[in-house]
């Protein structure tokens, strides 16, 4: 397997001709490929069938011509072999029917075994690493802890983690074995990921901005960093989060080769506090892409004055791409970035 590529070489701070691009979410909604398979296959069904997952993975490589592809998967897939029953909904986004709350429903959550529970992830990555022959590199993914931890107790997505925070300050105790279980379902997936082909991993713990620094460090830091520690270390891993402003230097402590961040900061000023120890991925706000090609040029370009031409790059949006964003605004992203910032 080639590991020449820009993406996974701007994921180790080397330099490389161009700033590599990708889209988080860019295996959905917007693509109107996608949207025609969804009229046939619930989003499960896509996600479980291993040649469906892959041909929706390899869609935006072929029409959007970005450096890396992500397996289409989702961060709550590893919640069913735990015992939850997960259901999507239509409009109303993932409903969990048995959200665990008390400490024996915690201690009821089964460990998993990914290549028994999730072999049809496993068996996409295979899948769609033959097809990509080491060209473009694929990146596996998982939720983090915390982020699982709060669609498992809320039951469903949330704006003020309310019940999150109640088991968090109510039983401490419960709430860390909460999120050792977690943490163990993230290892043991992520490496079965990366055993099965993917070259980078991305661990979404897309709602940490929700905490205050003093919480995140309590409640959160010490199983990422215990996440991090025990990944399969010779593949890359981005450490994303939103609202992070408060958490970058807890985030880096935590792990992570590259710190992805969103639009709510300034890329150059989130790299300067990070010592440029680590890479940075971001940060166009999603809603950009719904403007203007000349506009969106300029935004672009910003992004890439702001990393300043250091290697350790890598373009992306600040939070996944809007279902309504036109496919040629994104289109014109790319090239943007690939043609603004060759050397
Ligand atoms: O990036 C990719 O293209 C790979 C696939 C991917 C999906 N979800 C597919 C998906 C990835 C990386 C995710 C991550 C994910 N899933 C996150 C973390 C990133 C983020 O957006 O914060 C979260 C929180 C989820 C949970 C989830 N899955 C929600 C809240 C929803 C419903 C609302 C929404 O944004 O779509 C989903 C459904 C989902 N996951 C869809 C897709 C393509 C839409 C399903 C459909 O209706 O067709």
């Amino acid at each position: 397997m080639k590991d020449t590529s820009v993406f996974l070489r701007a994921c180790r701070q080397e330099q490389t001709e161009y700033t590599p691009v990708w889209l988080m979410r860019q295996a959905g909604r917007f693509l109107k490929e996608y949207r025609s398979l969804r009229r046939r296959y619930s989003f499960l069904t896509l996600c479980k069938t291993p040649e469906l997952a892959a041909e929706v993975t390899l869609l935006p490589i072929e029409r959007l011509k970005v450096d890396a592809a992500i397996i289409f998967a989702d961060i709550l897939l590893p919640l069913e072999p735990m015992g939850i029953d997960l259901e999507f909904t239509k409009g109303d986004g993932p409903v969990i029917h048995n959200p665990p709350r008390s400490r024996a429903e915690v201690e009821g959550l089964k460990a998993i075994k990914a290549e028994e529970g999730l072999r049809f992830v496993m068996e996409a990555i295979r899948m769609v690493c033959r097809e990509l022959k080491g060209e473009i590199p694929l990146i596996g993914f998982s939720g983090a802890p915390f982020t699982l931890a709060s669609y498992l107790i809320e039951g469903r997505g949330t704006r003020d983690f309310t019940l999150t925070k109640t088991l968090m300050y109510q039983d401490a105790a419960c709430w860390h074995l909460l999120m050792e279980k977690l943490s163990e379902v993230v290892i043991t997936y992520l490496n079965a990921q990366v055993r099965a082909g993917a070259q980078a991993v991305q661990v979404f713990d897309s709602w940490a901005g929700a905490l205050s620094p003093r919480d995140y460090e309590e409640f959160v830091l010490p199983h990422n960093r215990r996440v991090f520690q025990e990944l399969t270390s010779d593949v890359p891993a981005i450490h994303f989060a939103t609202g992070t402003s408060g958490l970058l230097e807890l985030m880096e402590e935590a792990g992570g080769d590259v710190i992805g961040i969103d639009w709510r900061i300034d890329l150059g000023e989130a790299w300067r506090r990070l010592g440029y120890k680590v890479g940075i991925q971001g940060n166009l706000d999603p809603a950009a892409l719904l403007g203007l090609p000349e506009r969106i040029e300029r935004c672009a370009k910003e992004i890439l004055d702001a990393a300043g031409g250091r290697p350790g790059h890598i373009f992306n949006l600040g939070h996944g791409v809007l279902p309504q964003t036109p496919q040629g605004n994104v289109i014109a992203m790319v090239e943007a970035v690939h043609h603004l910032s060759r050397k």
